[in-house]
This record gives C-alpha cells, sequence and structure tokens, in this order.
C-alpha cells in the first residue's frame, strides 16, 4: 500500500500483502458460509446514532474504568491463538503495544508465548480446558503465577468450528510455532481442540475461580437463558461472543444478541462483547446497547502482521482517536455518558 493506513480495513489489506494465504485465512476466516462473521460488521452498519448537540464536549475522554481496572479506553485486546504466525514477536508485542496504550491484554490459550513471556500491563488469561484437568491446573497456575488478574473461560469452543478457507489453503501451524501444550504433533487447530474437554457444565465455573482465586468471566454467551445462568455461577462478568464467527455459523451477530443479555443479567455482573469491532462509532453502539466494554480481535492482529508492536499500537492509536471522536460528535465527554438513548431501538 502507497498511502498511510487510515483504518481498520487498510490495515487488513497490508496484513493480507504480508501473510501467506494460509495464515491470511486462518486470522480472516468464520465457519461453514460465515454468514455469521459478515453479520457481526454488517449488524454494527445497520445501527443509526442519535447524537445529542450544543452539549459542551470539551475535554471529552475515553478513558473507563473496565470490571475495576482503569483504562485508557473500554477497547480490550481480545485472546488470539497463534500470534508469532503474523509477526515474529507474535503475542509479546501485541502485550506491549497494549500495556503502552493502557488497555487490557487477554492472552489465548493457544498462544505462541507463555503467560511468563507477557510481563507488562494488565493482563487477562483465556481459559480453553483440556480433558486432561491436571494439565488445565498447571494452565491456570501459570497464569496465575505470572500475574493474570482474571480468566476468560471460553465457553463456546466443546468442538472447534469447522472453518473451510484453512481446508482449502491447507492450513497447518508450522511445526515451530506449535504452543507446547498437551503434545508435540498437534500441528493443525483442529488436532489441538481434539485434546480439549467437551464436558464442561456451569459447575466448573466456581470450580474454577475457588482453584483460581481469580474473577472467572464466561466468553461466548449469546442467550438471556445463559446469561442468567452465568449470574447463578458466580461469573465475575460474561462476553457476549460468538468467537468471531468461528463456530456454530447461522448465530446471530453479537451486537444483536447483547441487548438481551444485557437485560437478563439486569446489571448483576458486567457485560462486554466482542465480534465485529472496526470503528469507534462501533463502540459507541455497543456501550449504548449496555455493554461496558468491548474486546477487538482481528484488527490488531492486522496491526501486528503491518509493523510489530508499533503496529499494533497504531491500530489501538487509531480506535482510540475514532472513538474520542465518536463521543464528541455524540454530546458525550466519557464513555459513561453514552446511554441506551443514544441508539435507535426497534
Ligand atoms: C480467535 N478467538 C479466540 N478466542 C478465544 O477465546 N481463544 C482463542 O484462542 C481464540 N483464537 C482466535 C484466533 C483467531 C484467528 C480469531 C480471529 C479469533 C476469538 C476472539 O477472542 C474474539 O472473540 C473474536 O476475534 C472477536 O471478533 P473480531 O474482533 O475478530 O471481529
Ligand atoms: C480459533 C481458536 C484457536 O478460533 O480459538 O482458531
Amino acid at each position: 500500500m502507497e498511502r498511510e493506513p487510515l483504518n481498520v480495513a487498510d490495515y487488513e489489506r497490508l496484513a493480507e500483502e504480508k501473510l501467506d494465504p494460509g495464515a491470511f485465512g486462518y486470522f480472516a476466516g468464520g465457519a461453514g458460509d460465515e454468514v455469521t462473521l459478515r453479520e457481526n460488521v454488517g449488524a454494527f452498519r445497520r445501527l443509526r446514532l442519535r447524537p445529542r448537540v450544543l452539549a459542551d464536549v470539551s475535554g471529552v475522554s475515553t478513558a473507563a474504568t473496565v470490571l475495576g481496572h482503569e483504562v485508557s479506553m473500554p477497547v480490550l485486546v481480545a485472546p488470539l491463538a497463534f500470534q508469532r504466525l503474523a509477526h515474529p514477536e507474535g503475542e509479546v508485542a501485541t502485550a506491549r503495544a497494549s500495556a503502552r496504550e493502557g488497555t487490557i491484554f487477554c492472552l489465548s490459550t493457544v498462544a505462541t508465548a507463555g503467560p511468563a513471556e507477557i510481563t507488562e500491563g494488565v493482563r487477562w488469561f483465556q481459559l480453553y480446558v483440556f480433558k486432561d484437568r491436571g494439565f488445565t491446573r498447571t494452565l491456570v497456575e501459570r497464569a496465575v503465577e505470572a500475574g493474570f488478574s482474571a480468566i476468560l473461560l471460553t465457553a463456546d469452543t466443546p468442538h472447534l468450528g469447522r472453518r473451510e478457507r484453512d481446508h482449502r489453503t491447507g492450513f497447518q501451524v508450522p511445526a515451530e510455532l506449535v504452543p507446547s501444550l498437551a503434545g508435540h504433533d498437534l500441528l493443525t487447530p483442529e488436532q489441538t481442540f481434539a485434546s480439549m474437554a467437551d464436558d464442561l457444565s456451569w459447575r466448573d465455573v466456581e470450580g474454577l475461580a475457588s482453584m483460581s482465586g481469580l474473577p472467572v468471566l464466561v466468553k461466548g454467551v449469546l442467550t438471556a437463558e445463559d446469561a442468567r445462568l452465568a449470574c447463578e455461577s458466580g461469573a465475575a462478568g460474561v462476553v457476549v461472543s460468538n468467537h468471531g464467527g468461528r463456530q456454530l455459523d447461522g448465530v446471530p451477530a453479537t451486537i444483536e444478541a447483547l441487548p438481551e443479555v444485557v437485560e437478563a443479567v439486569g446489571g448483576r455482573i458486567p457485560v462486554l462483547m466482542d465480534g465485529g469491532i472496526r470503528r469507534g462509532t462501533d463502540v459507541v453502539k455497543a456501550l449504548a446497547l449496555g455493554a461496558e466494554a468491548v474486546l477487538a480481535g482481528r484488527p490488531f492482529v492486522w496491526g501486528l502482521a503491518a509493523g510489530g508492536e508499533e503496529g499494533v499500537l497504531a491500530v489501538l492509536q487509531l480506535l482510540r482517536a475514532e472513538l474520542e471522536l465518536a463521543l464528541a460528535l455524540l454530546g458525550c465527554r466519557s464513555p459513561a455518558e453514552v446511554t441506551p438513548a443514544h441508539i435507535a431501538r426497534g
């Protein structure tokens, strides 16, 4: 690209130029016909904002509090697997950029860096539970020792969704990047997931909280029924997520599922969301529909592929600048001032 990237879509094009088709397809792709993948972005575009004018927006700030942590903006870095596929510094670079920007970094269980390598800023550990529960306990203990402050229990992957792009490209994680987890011959994401537990239930949430001593957020909730169960099971929060359209194709866009989850939770615990955040205006839409904060995944991996740590930082700064402008034009001085009245319903 000759021009400087102006937005997340420009970073995606840069990443596509840099990455080999297998890796790009792994990061970009979704399950099945990718209906949900497209809807995550499309549903944001259909929502309309209701700005207030003459609202004195001098001194607008994007700062927010998420689960008691002060962050520079209510945009967190979602857990994405295998980031060294995008750049040799992988998760270490993404985490450093997140800390420099002042937001929270989530490390995947199947990261190409261990918790001990991620040392700066507020860090949450995304947990996949393995059939081998002793091994799972070791993973959690490593994260606790390394100073991670919450567990994101991913609940939507009893089996890995079928991503046809990966079959078309014959995508494999290169042997030298395979995380040293449950074995050494797990070269495709599907093989890796064959060793994950598929018998998790709501009872595991409390067990995990007492085992780790950390707050446990359940990631992958899409319905009011599960939102209520999360509250009753001792979850510290829920993340409305469809895994970036990579699991069950045909589920709603997360911004469409958010209102029913917010209503069912009824303020008992924080509701976060991810999926399809590409603009600052998407962030204010999610806040207006009741999210305490959002996470974004692919935008940061595009920044990572384009320019390592500086590339991730550039995407973080871009989203923060877009959020600041969206807040001001909406008539809000801070994320906390965004309310349901700022979005057209129905
Ligand atoms: C993911 N996601 C994910 N989630 C998780 O809990 N553990 C993981 O290891 C991964 N790995 C992963 C890899 C890739 C390539 C993608 C695209 C996604 C899901 C991720 O945390 C998040 O839910 C979505 O990425 C959010 O959607 P956007 O922002 O990418 O649209
Ligand atoms: C994925 C897994 C690793 O979505 O979460 O590829």
